[in-house]
């Protein structure tokens, strides 16, 4: 598991805006290992999407990735032509996003979805991908598949749909899954299931994962290390029990005091006034400072804090651990 597959340095990728530059995300470093589960955490906005689409290269206009490395496989993505990229869209980094709608395209029928890719990429015939498709949709759980792999998109419930999207990314046994946010959308019930299935998918076909959400709660079970996001940063990162036991972050120890509980339901960041970082705001110290309960004056909202590490692969980015 110590192998790294994929090792985001340093990246930074912004948005250019008629109202200024977005860095959304800003000198972010990640490094995900074989068979490992990296649990990606941080309040909406923050920058986790920008960074999973930056990985498989899809930022659009105005965004641009501005600097940083993206190894896979050793090799660095961003160098890589849009052809290149195409091949390694699906078999090498599969995506699932937080509504399935938007990756499932409603004009086609399942079996259309999953049977093309299939072919281009496995350079099989139709018939082949259709068997490897129908395999892969009895394995999400997807009652009857041979039947309803000739229905559309709106056919299924959400959860069906995440499921098949799933069914999908994973056909084409890729080396990592990004799994953004794919319980969000969903109702409570269903999110359990979706969880388990990718739990279990992930262990028995041994892929690497970056497991996205804003809930600290819903990563906590899925997840080897935790990577928290605040304003374009990784500000702390753990294995994961290290991260519950001993936060160091205080936006991270917000975090866990803001993990609904099914009696309390959705639980406000309650000891966090104030937004996160907006577009062509320009911050000069920590981007946490201006919310922080522990900021130090003169020290924490004027320069910005580096990497400390604080314990074997615990590693904080705050200025109350560097004295
Ligand atoms: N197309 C875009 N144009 C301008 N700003 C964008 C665009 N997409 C994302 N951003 C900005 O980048 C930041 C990070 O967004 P995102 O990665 O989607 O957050 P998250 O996934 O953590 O909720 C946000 O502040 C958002 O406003
Ligand atoms: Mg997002």
């Amino acid at each position: 598991m110590t192998k790294p597959l994929l090792e985001i340095k340093e990246l930074r990728t912004s948005f250019f805006t008629d109202d200024g530059i977005m860095p959304s995300v800003d000198g972010a470093s990640l490094t995900v290992n074989e068979g490992e589960v990296v649990g990606l955490v941080g309040e909406s906005g923050c920058g986790k999407t920008v960074m999973s689409l930056s990985v498989i290269r899809m930022i659009a206009h105005p965004g641009k990735i501005v600097s940083g490395e993206i190894l896979f496989k050793g090799e660095n993505l961003i160098e890589y032509s849009e052809e290149q990229m195409r091949k390694i869209r699906g078999s090498g980094i599969g995506m699932i996003f937080q509504d399935p709608l938007t990756s499932l395209n409603p004009v086609f029928n399942i079996a259309d979805l999953m049977a093309t890719p299939l072919m281009l990429h496995k350079k099989i015939d139709r018939k082949q991908a259709m068997a490897l498709a129908v395999e892969m949709l009895a394995k999400v759980g997807i009652a009857s598949p041979e039947k309803r792999i000739m229905e559309y998109p709106h056919q299924f419930s959400g959860g069906q749909r995440q499921r098949i999207s799933i069914a999908t990314a994973l056909a084409l046994n890729p080396s990592l899954l990004i799994a953004d946010e794919p319980t969000t959308a969903l109702d409570v019930s269903i999110q359990a299931q979706i969880l388990d299935l990718l739990t279990g998918l992930q262990k028995e076909l041994n892929t690497s994962m970056i497991f996205i959400s804003h809930n600290l709660g819903v990563i906590s079970g899925i997840s080897h290390k935790v990577a928290v996001m605040y304003g374009g940063w990784i500000v702390e990162e753990a294995p994961v029990k290290e991260l519950f036991t001993n936060p160091c972050h205080p936006y991270t120890k917000a975090l866990l005091e803001a993990i609904p509980t099914i009696e309390g339901g959705d639980r406000r960041l309650k000891n966090l006034p104030g937004q996160p970082p907006t577009v062509g705001e320009v911050i000069p110290g920590c981007r946490f400072s201006s919310r922080c309960p522990d900021m130090i004056k003169g020290v924490c909202d004027t320069s910005p804090p580096a990497d400390f590490i604080t314990g074997e692969k615990h590693r904080v980015r705050c200025h109350l651990f560097v004295n």
